[in-house]
């Protein structure tokens, strides 16, 4: 069965990956999103990534049937279209879904690239077997992924599943989408950044700038970084804060609270049977996730909470991309009119 490229495009990095129809992942290929350099930029960032993954497939554009194309952000996958995204700023209406189909001349299917994730962990990852679970990435933004009665709910327009900009403080911090106190602003990977500058700025003592080193998925080229705080990356938080320094494991605990605070909205909402948590920051583990945890359990139903169990993404950093295949598998299979 001939095998679909997957591509995830989020605030960060684009991961694209040849992927068979058993969910395995036989060539991969990672870039930076480059988002602040606009939209052409980052055409040319998932094609080039695209690209990338297929040399080492040792494969062509007509070695694959389709590509599952998965977006940080609003998506209208009937037309192709990214309508918005906080994390990819200046895309309003941009046609992204034609652009790579001419760049790779095979039929794109899109879909928001947490709706992938959860897709992806329910065919072949940590919701195997669950038909009411909610998938949560914690990333540079946060999104969510409902499956209800074992199917994605995408709402009317397939807007739905919008977790991360779910008000958790009225008056918090100003979110890219133009609401205050989003839980993305409190509890994802850009809130712990902003967090540790503010606390570095504030002249706080800590030993997380021997960690801050290039990361070259998601360095801007040659030279040195545009911003002296670049390099203060959820990455190197949390490398800091496993050596034992007191203001990382501070700022990650304080994230995982409020992590917490909106899992506790989500058991009470959907009652479901299990969170999968993926995206970057789940690579903390416990370190994020007990606090989370503890404080859902501090404020959601005992009678809802107590039945919840939580997962760690069963494909870690690729069930965007697997998602992303199978949906595409699906919309050939059987096309939504
Ligand atoms: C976007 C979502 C996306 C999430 C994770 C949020 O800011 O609104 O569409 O799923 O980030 O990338
Ligand atoms: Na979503
Ligand atoms: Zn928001």
């Amino acid at each position: 069965i001939t095998p679909v490229l997957g591509i995830d495009v989020g605030g960060t990095k684009v991961l694209s990956a040849v992927i068979d129809a058993y969910g395995n992942i036989l060539a991969d290929h990672a870039t930076a999103t480059r988002a602040s350099e606009g939209f052409e930029s980052t055409v040319a960032s998932i094609v080039g990534c695209a690209r990338g993954a297929l040399e080492k497939s040792v494969m062509d554009p007509s070695g694959i049937v389709g590509v599952g194309l998965a977006v940080a952000g609003l998506i209208d996958s009937k037309q192709g279209i990214v309508r918005t995204s906080p994390n990819l700023p200046g895309w309003k209406d941009a046609p992204l879904g034609r652009r790579v189909a001419e760049a790779l001349g095979k039929p794109v299917f899109m879909i928001n690239d947490a709706n992938a994730a959860a897709v992806g962990e329910q065919y072949f990852g940590a919701g195997r077997g669950s038909s009411h679970f909610v998938y949560v990435t914690v990333s540079t933004g946060i999104g969510g992924g409902l499956i209800l009665d074992g199917k994605l709910y995408e709402g009317s327009e397939g807007f739905g599943g919008e977790i991360g900009h779910m008000v958790i403080d009225d008056k918090g911090p100003l979110c890219s989408c133009g609401n205050r106190g989003c839980w993305e602003m409190l509890a994802s990977g850009k809130a712990l950044e902003r967090e540790a500058r503010r606390s570095i700025e504030g002249g706080a003592v800590t030993t997380i700038c021997s960690f801050c080193l290039p990361d070259p998925e998601r360095s801007e080229g040659e030279g040195p970084p545009s911003h002296p705080f670049a390099y203060i990356t959820a990455k190197a938080i949390h490398a800091a804060a496993k050596s034992g320094d007191p203001l990382t494991i501070e700022l990650i605990d304080r994230t995982g609270y409020y992590l917490g605070v909106g899992l506790a909205n989500i058991i009470n909402i959907f009652n479901p049977e299990l969170i999968v948590i993926g995206g970057g920051l789940s690579n903390m583990g416990d370190m994020l996730l007990r606090p989370a945890v503890e404080e859902a359990g501090r404020r959601a139903f005992r009678q809802s909470f107590d039945r919840v169990k939580f997962k760690i993404a069963g494909l870690g950093a690729a069930s965007g991309v697997i998602g992303a295949a199978v949906h595409a598998r699906q919309q050939m299979e059987h096309p939504q009119p």
